[in-house]
C-alpha cells in the first residue's frame, strides 16, 4: 500500500500545485501518491495559477496537467501526511478532523523552521519573484518529506 501525501493551500492554484509537483518529482510514484487541495472553493476545476505553471517549467516540472479541487473531510480518510501551506490554512483544515488521528496528520509544510519562518507566503497578489520564493521553499521542504518517507517506509 503507498503511502499517500496531500498539500494543501487556500485556493489550490498556486502554492500546493508547485507543492504536489515538486514532490512527485522526488518520490517512487509506485510507492508515493501526492496530490493537492485548497481550503476554499474558489477555483475548482481550474489549471494551476500561469505564474506557478511559469516557475515550474523553469525548473523542469509540468503542473500544467492538473486541476483544482477543494479539500474534503473525506481526504483524512484517504491520506496519511497532509501538509498545509500557512496558518490559517492548518486551522482551517483542524477544523474539520473529527478525531485526534485526523489532527496528528495535519503538519505545516515548514514545521521544521523557526517559529516566525513557518508560512509559505501567499504569492497571489504578489510579482513573479514571489513565485520563486516560493518554490525554493517547497523545494527544500519537499526534498526533507521524501527523505523521511523513504526512511519511514523503506522495506
Ligand atoms: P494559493 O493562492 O492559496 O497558494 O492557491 C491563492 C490563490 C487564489 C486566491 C488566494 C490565494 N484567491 O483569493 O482567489
Amino acid at each position: 500500500m503507498s503511502t499517500k501525501v496531500l498539500m494543501v493551500c487556500l485556493g489550490n492554484i498556486c502554492r500546493s500545485p508547485l507543492a504536489e509537483g515538486i514532490l512527485k518529482e522526488k518520490i517512487d510514484s509506485d510507492k508515493v501518491f501526492v496530490d493537492s487541495a485548497g481550503t476554499a472553493n474558489y477555483h475548482i476545476g481550474k489549471q494551476p495559477d500561469p505564474r506557478s505553471i511559469a516557475v515550474a517549467k523553469k525548473h523542469g516540472i509540468d503542473i500544467s496537467g492538473q486541476r483544482c479541487r477543494q479539500f474534503t473531510k473525506e481526504d483524512f480518510k484517504k491520506f496519511d501526511y497532509i501538509y498545509a501551506m500557512d496558518k490559517d490554512n492548518y486551522a482551517n483544515i483542524l477544523a474539520l478532523a473529527t478525531n485526534s488521528l485526523e489532527q496528528q496528520k495535519v503538519k505545516l509544510i515548514l514545521h521544521k523552521k523557526p517559529s516566525s519562518e513557518q508560512e509559505v507566503p501567499d504569492p497571489y497578489y504578489g510579482g513573479d519573484d514571489g513565485f520563486e520564493n516560493v518554490f525554493q521553499l517547497l523545494d527544500s521542504a519537499c526534498e526533507q518529506i521524501a527523505e523521511e518517507i523513504n526512511q519511514k517506509h523503506s522495506v
